[in-house]
């Protein structure tokens, strides 16, 4: 068994915090956390917390410290405890920040490392407009950098059904890239004070970005 490793990837909208996650499970054998995905997940279940999420996604502004905190404890504790974490997406305000400390102290986690992943923001909402991902697995493409092999036809699950999200359009990443400037890039100083802090430059091609944090993380 490799050694636990319990890490933050932080980055504004689109710098690729779920694509190199779902590299680092595939190699590391780590489980992904992605609050975004956690609340899409309640929004399709049609919860009282779906129905909050659902409106405050779409305009791109932040749900609520505490009731995130809660909902992530809830996930981590379905885990086991030889598994490391990735946290994508959270935390993303300074409160968000000393919440997960707790989370992780009471359930005997430490925290390793803090990816950094370092972006140009007009080239982000490129990215993110042209996202899509297939309506069946979930595996991820883009419209110019990452096309299925067969047109119309997912590479991993052979679905031909693919969706985009409610709040990938122009104006709504706007809103999300300043709530990033305004309340999670602040956060970057808490755990610099930790020496936790590792930079990537997220605008290298996916693989580059890949090796870059395999390098960071070492041997699975
Ligand atoms: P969330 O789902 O976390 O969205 P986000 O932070 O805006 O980030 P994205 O998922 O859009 O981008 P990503 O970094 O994962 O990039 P990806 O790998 O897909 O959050 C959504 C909303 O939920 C928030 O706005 C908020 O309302 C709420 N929320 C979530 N967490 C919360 C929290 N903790 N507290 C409060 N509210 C919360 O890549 C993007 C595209 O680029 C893909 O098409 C990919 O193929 C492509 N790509 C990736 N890397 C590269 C590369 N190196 N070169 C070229 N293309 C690339
Ligand atoms: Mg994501």
């Amino acid at each position: 068994m490799g050694k636990v490793r319990n890490i933050i990837l932080l980055g504004p909208p689109g710098a690729g915090k779920g694509t190199q996650a779902a590299h680092l499970v595939e190699t590391y054998g780590m489980v992904q956390l992605s609050t975004g995905d956690i609340l899409r997940a309640a929004v399709k279940a049609g919860t009282d917390v779906g129905k909050l999420a659902d409106e405050i996604m779409k305009s791109g502004k932040l749900f609520p410290d505490e009731l995130m905190a809660e909902i992530l404890g809830e996930h981590m504790d379905a885990i086991p405890a030889d598994k490391g974490l990735i946290f994508d997406g959270y935390p993303r305000t300074a409160p968000q920040a000393e919440l997960l400390d707790g989370l992780l102290a009471s359930r005997n986690r430490t925290l390793d490392h803090v990816i950094e992943l370092v972006v140009d923001e007009d080239a982000l909402v490129e990215r993110i407009v042209g996202r899509y991902t297939c309506a069946k697995c979930g595996d991820g493409y883009h419209d110019t950098f990452k096309q299925p092999v067969k047109a119309g036809v997912c590479d991993k699950c052979g679905s031909t059904e693919f969706k985009r999200r409610p709040d990938d359009n122009e104006a709504t990443v706007r809103t999300r890239m300043a709530e990033y400037r305004a309340k999670t890039e602040p956060i970057l100083p808490i755990y610099n004070k930790r020496g936790l802090v590792s930079s990537v430059d997220g605008m290298a091609a996916i693989d580059e970005v890949t090796d870059a944090i395999t390098a960071i993380l070492g041997t699975p």
